[in-house]
């Protein structure tokens, strides 16, 4: 039984024409407990949407989503979300921070304590609990609300493009923290990345998303084992198979919006 499993999801928004342009074309896929799935798409393909559908944000039109075998609905809060943009709470320290979803629960104060203190020493926080966001790394801050959505145990994990916004060096270093902690959780994971380094590191399968009206290009099974080694003649092979693909999407993408914009001038 799939821990997550998306079924034929559309979706569709208003555009200014008072139409509307199909941006999620019958989307489905699994996701095994303990997996990281990594979604690879050109920009704007639909993959914030397909996540915020994931996690209960945003209705789709048509499709289901299931969560160890139920069906769960817009307003479940069984997935965490690590967002694009960081998002603590700056007047909260980074224990404040974590604690919330504790607090929101009405989680009894002892247990709270013990949930917040296990979940730092596992992403490595020790000695800045106290500190507040403005006080702490990037990368720290990405830690932190890792820290954050893991702390109620979600039942996925989902992560939007979480480290696109760092520099290469904290970005690597982050996705091999983001391993380590999900080896000691055993969390599912699904991660958009634009980035096909990035997903070549982590995954264990990789989506390809095609432009909108977006669906399910091609599925990967990334059969190298981890620790990985980015350069590896397996890790480049992968990597320039899905660049491929990608770029012939971009491709598309460019000459789409050509199109569009000839037949409106
Ligand atoms: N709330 C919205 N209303 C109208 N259009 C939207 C809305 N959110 C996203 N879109 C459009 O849907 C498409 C997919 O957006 P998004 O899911 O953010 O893509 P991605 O995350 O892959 O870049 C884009 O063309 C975007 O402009
Ligand atoms: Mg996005």
């Amino acid at each position: 039984m799939p821990k997550l499993s998306v079924r034929d999801i559309s979706k569709s928004y208003p555009n200014d024409d008072s139409g509307e342009v199909e941006v999620l074309d019958g989307i489905s896929f699994d996701v095994h407990d303990g997996d990281l799935l990594c979604l690879v798409g050109p920009s704007g393909c639909g993959k914030t949407t397909l996540l915020k559908i994931i996690a209960g944000l945003l209705e789709p039109d048509v499709g289901r989503v299931f969560i160890d075998d139920e069906e769960v609905r817009a307003g479940h809060n069984r997935v965490g979300y690590i967002f694009q943009q960081e998002s603590l709470f700056p007047w909260r320290t980074v224990r404040q921070n974590i604690r919330f979803g504790l607090e929101i629960a009405n989680v009894d104060k002892t247990e709270m304590n013990v949930r917040v203190d296990e979940i730092i020493e596992i992403v490595g926080m020790e000695g800045l609990e106290d500190n507040y966001p403005h006080e702490i790394s990037g990368g720290q801050a990405r830690k932190t609300e890792m820290a954050r959505s893991l702390v109620v145990s979600p039942d996925i994990l989902v992560a939007d493009e979480a480290f696109s916004n760092l520099d290469a060096q904290t970005r690597n270093y982050l996705q091999e923290e983001f391993l380590r902690i999900q080896k000691r959780t055993g969390s599912t994971i699904v991660f958009v990345t634009h980035n096909v380094d990035e997903a070549v590191f982590m995954a264990d399968h990789i989506l390809m998303m095609s432009n909108i009206p977006a669906k399910i290009l091609k599925e990967y099974k990334i059969d190298i084992q981890k620790p990985r080694v980015r350069t590896s003649p397996e890790c480049l092979a992968y990597r320039s198979d899905i660049l491929s693909l990608l770029k012939i999407e971009q491709e598309k993408a460019m000459s789409q919006a050509r199109q569009k914009q000839s037949a409106s001038t």
